[in-house]
């Protein structure tokens, strides 16, 4: 009988050690041990269902092979019966594949997943596995979302014969794993992993060794029945996915789900994922009913009709997706000795790198003003493209400017206050105009004249900030009459 010693285990990185540490030596963080009591033989008695999948199929000699010679089996995917989702994923959920989840608390995971099962349930098999509500929660919300659901999926598990949705509220790992064995569900949702606990382990559930231990064992019978399972994660304060780095490494991919408090739209990003591009972006709206599908996200991110000062309109891509934006600048006198700058939406040192190249290239005395920055919906942009769109909106600020109306700004400003070319050109001229913009103000040399035409946009190429702000503003922002 082996005696139970107590191991402190880093619950940042999961490294262990014998002794309390107030800061982690393996990663560096502070106050992340936390004592366990670990039966050293613990790990090595394992269940049945554990064993590693090798283990149930027949004992052939593993040799190398040519890889064109290896078998093909063609990658299918399982609709989710979210469009905005299946983008995420890479066109749908992988059979055997495991999906982990993260996001804020309250922010939605679990109504997009009981949406999206119960969607699913339609066409599949589908347990959902609840370990932080009780059957009767889950129940009240699936009330709540079906007549939601009804104008999302348009069949319903009775017209398509399906096998319905399956619930079990548990959080004992040894009952999970005996209810995926004996239903082999082709799709299995656990809200959430830090909840599960397995009674072989002696630490508190959600730490380091339990998620881990979890995660592994759902995850090798995921991939010995091809159940594709989504895992809900829970976010830290810093938003990092809790548990070990080891279960992102683990899965196959992760997605996280954001959004303000303020605002009822909800991202979903892909930070990995082995079967698809990641960067895409799904967008969704929270509604008294539930999640619905953005389809035509520009116009959740595009301000009132009305034009006004300071206001420009640039064009982001959010992995294959375009996204029409407005920003918003205000620049004002300063009555400070350094001036403010606040941004949100972008990066508060590209705002400073384009006010540098401003005040530079075009000699306006932007030190001396505060200078404020906003996206429209509280998007994030990272993209330099939206370079151009940031100093039009700033220099219709200071100038009391009006972009024309139906105008967009698309390209990258050079510290020498050159525009750069921006990828995706095409996409984002398609999308404006789609969207009834008849200007667009681009770096030079695209070579698209005559997409433009087709589109019926105007094409307004520029070699550098000045040229392009003149094109855009109709005045020179450098000329003091203007
Ligand atoms: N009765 C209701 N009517 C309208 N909206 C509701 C109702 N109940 C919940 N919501 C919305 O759903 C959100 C909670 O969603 P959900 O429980 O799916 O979040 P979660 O990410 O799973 O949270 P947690 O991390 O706590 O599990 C709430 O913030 C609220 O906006
Ligand atoms: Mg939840």
């Amino acid at each position: 009988m082996a005696r139970a010693t107590s191991l402190y285990v880093c619950q940042s990185c999961g490294a262990q050690s014998r002794q309390f540490f107030g800061r982690c030596s393996s990663c560096g963080s502070w106050n992340t041990l936390v004592e366990q009591t670990a039966t050293p033989t613990d790990n090595r008695r394992r269940r049945p269902v554990a064993a590693a999948p090798e283990a149930a199929m027949p004992a052939a000699p593993r040799r190398s092979e040519p890889i064109a010679a290896v078998g093909d089996r063609p990658l299918q995917r399982l609709g989710s019966g979210y469009g905005e989702l299946d983008r995420v994923l890479g066109g749908g959920l992988v059979p055997g594949s495991l999906v982990l989840l993260g996001g804020d608390p309250g922010i939605g995971k679990s109504t997009l997943l009981l949406q999206s099962a119960q969607a699913m349930a339609a066409r599949h098999s589908v347990l959902y596995v609840s370990a932080e509500e009780s059957a009767q929660q889950v129940k009240l919300r699936w009330r709540r979302l079906a007549e939601e659901q009804g104008e999302l999926s348009p069949v319903t598990a009775q017209e398509a014969g399906g096998a319905g949705l399956q619930l079990l509220a548990e959080t004992d790992l040894e009952l999970v794993l005996q209810e995926l064995e004996a239903l082999r569900p082709a799709v299995a949702v656990i809200d959430s992993i830090q909840a599960l606990h397995d009674g072989e382990l002696g630490s508190a559930p959600g730490s380091v060794a339990q998620v881990r231990e979890c995660a592994a064992a759902l995850a090798r019978i995921a991939k010995r029945q091809d159940t594709a399972l989504l895992l809900v994660g829970h976010v830290t304060k810093e938003g990092m996915l809790a548990g070990p780095k080891v279960l992102e490494h683990l899965v196959d991919a992760v997605l996280t789900f954001e959004g303000d408090r303020f605002a009822s739209h909800r991202l979903l990003r892909a930070v990995k994922n082995r079967f698809g591009a990641t960067h895409e972006l799904g967008v969704f709206e929270m509604r008294g009913q539930g999640l619905t599908q953005v389809l035509n996200p520009s116009e959740l991110f595009l301000g009132s009709d009305e034009p006004s000062a300071g206001t420009a309109t640039i064009v982001a891509c959010e992995g294959t997706r375009p996204l029409v934006v407005e920003l918003q600048a205000l620049v004002s006198t300063t009555s400070y000795s350094s001036p403010r700058r606040t941004a949100t939406g972008i990066g508060t040192n590209r705002l400073h790198q384009i006010l540098a190249v401003l005040e530079k290239h075009l000699g306006l005395p932007l030190s001396r003003f505060d200078c404020y920055l906003a996206v429209a919906g509280g998007l994030e942009v990272e993209e330099p493209a939206a370079d151009l769109g940031v100093a039009a909106a700033v220099v219709a600020s200071y100038r009391d400017l009006t972009l024309p109306p139906g105008t967009v700004l698309i390209g990258e400003l050079g510290l020498g206050g050159q525009l750069r070319p921006v990828a995706q050109l095409e996409q984002r001229l398609q999308e404006s105009a789609r969207l009834g913009f008849r200007r667009a103000v681009v770096p030079k040399g695209s070579g698209l004249g005559r997409l433009a035409a087709g589109l019926d946009l105007q094409l307004l190429e520029a070699g550098g900030v000045a040229e392009a702000l003149v094109a855009a503003l109709g005045v020179n922002p450098a000329d003091d009459r203007a």
